[in-house]
């Protein structure tokens, strides 16, 4: 059964590790993060950006597919799915369809209105037993369409939206989605200490996963990063997997063709790109 990320993620903030959200497409990536979080028995976020759920023909589809691979594949660690920088409509539409969790994307708005339409989707949430992920700053570059600024945060902003009652908070400090470039800054742990010092026992989430290095993670979650998200770096992975038995002509011996086995290096490649976050963000056997 689907859970909210609230109580996962208060255990990994006390237990000073993070859950990873890692973005899904389609049946293969479900079935790759699911049956890695098994194995590593730890929680895990599926995350669905609103393109991705268009994609796979709607919310609803996620829903029906999520649920029955929980159900075929006797997986009993913690799973939240959650809507990945939604609009205001598309966390209405999540809700609706079974979501878990959904996360209000509202860095674009004035404040005000950013604080005015996180504040109504607490109470929705609350009556639904979901939780909310609200977003101040903006996290750099493009994912999925949604294009950010970067810039960081402004920590008495967080503290006004994590007031409100949402249940986890992403606050710009510098990440970037997708790869970063060479004259990469870094994280900015100033932002994130001002953040956190203000936010107290909120969990608190990094976007843009792919990249970063192991001591900025760690660095991160020992200033309360409880939530971690990897998107790009599973479709590297995959892609370079793919391309690999390809050239390597596998797909015109005997049936390498068939989709089954076409597919299956791409998703071992991010089974084992699973396992590798989720034991440098700690949350391996913290189911
Ligand atoms: O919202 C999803 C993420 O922030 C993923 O970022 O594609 O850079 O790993 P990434
Ligand atoms: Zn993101």
């Amino acid at each position: 059964m689907l859970v909210s990320a609230t109580e996962m993620l208060k255990k990994a903030k006390a237990g000073h590790y993070a859950v990873g959200q890692f973005n899904i497409n389609n049946l293969e990536w479900t079935k790759a993060i699911l049956q890695t979080a098994q194995e590593c028995n730890s929680p895990v976020i599926l995350g669905v950006s609103e393109g991705a759920g268009k994609y796979m023909t709607g919310y609803k589809t996620v829903v029906g597919m999520v649920n029955g691979m929980l159900e075929e594949l006797n997986i009993t660690v913690p799973v939240a799915l959650h809507l990945d920088h939604g609009s205001y409509e598309g966390c209405l539409k999540c809700v609706e369809a079974g979501f878990s969790s959904i996360m209000f994307d509202g860095s674009h708005y004035p404040i005000e209105e950013n604080v005015a339409k996180t504040k109504e989707l607490v109470k929705i949430v609350a009556e639904h037993g979901m939780s909310l992920e609200a977003e101040v700053g903006s996290i750099g570059g493009e994912e999925d369409g949604v294009i950010g600024a970067g810039e960081c945060a402004d920590p008495k902003e967080c503290k006004m939206i994590a007031d409100l009652g949402v249940d986890f908070l992403a606050a710009g400090i510098g990440n970037i989605h997708g790869k970063y470039p060479a004259n990469w800054k870094g994280l900015s742990f100033e932002t994130l200490a001002a953040v956190q010092e203000l936010t107290g026992e909120l969990p608190l989430v990094l976007h843009g996963g792919t990249g970063i290095p192991a001591d900025q993670i760690k660095k991160a979650i020992d200033l309360g990063v409880s939530k971690i998200n990897v998107n790009t770096e599973c479709q590297l992975a995959f892609a370079d997997a793919t391309r690999k038995y390809i050239e390597a002509g596998k797909d015109l011996e005997g049936k390498g063709f068939d989709p089954r086995k076409l597919l299956a290096p791409g998703a071992e490649a991010i089974k084992a790109t699973v396992k590798e976050k989720m034991e440098l963000f700690g949350s391996v056997n913290k189911a």
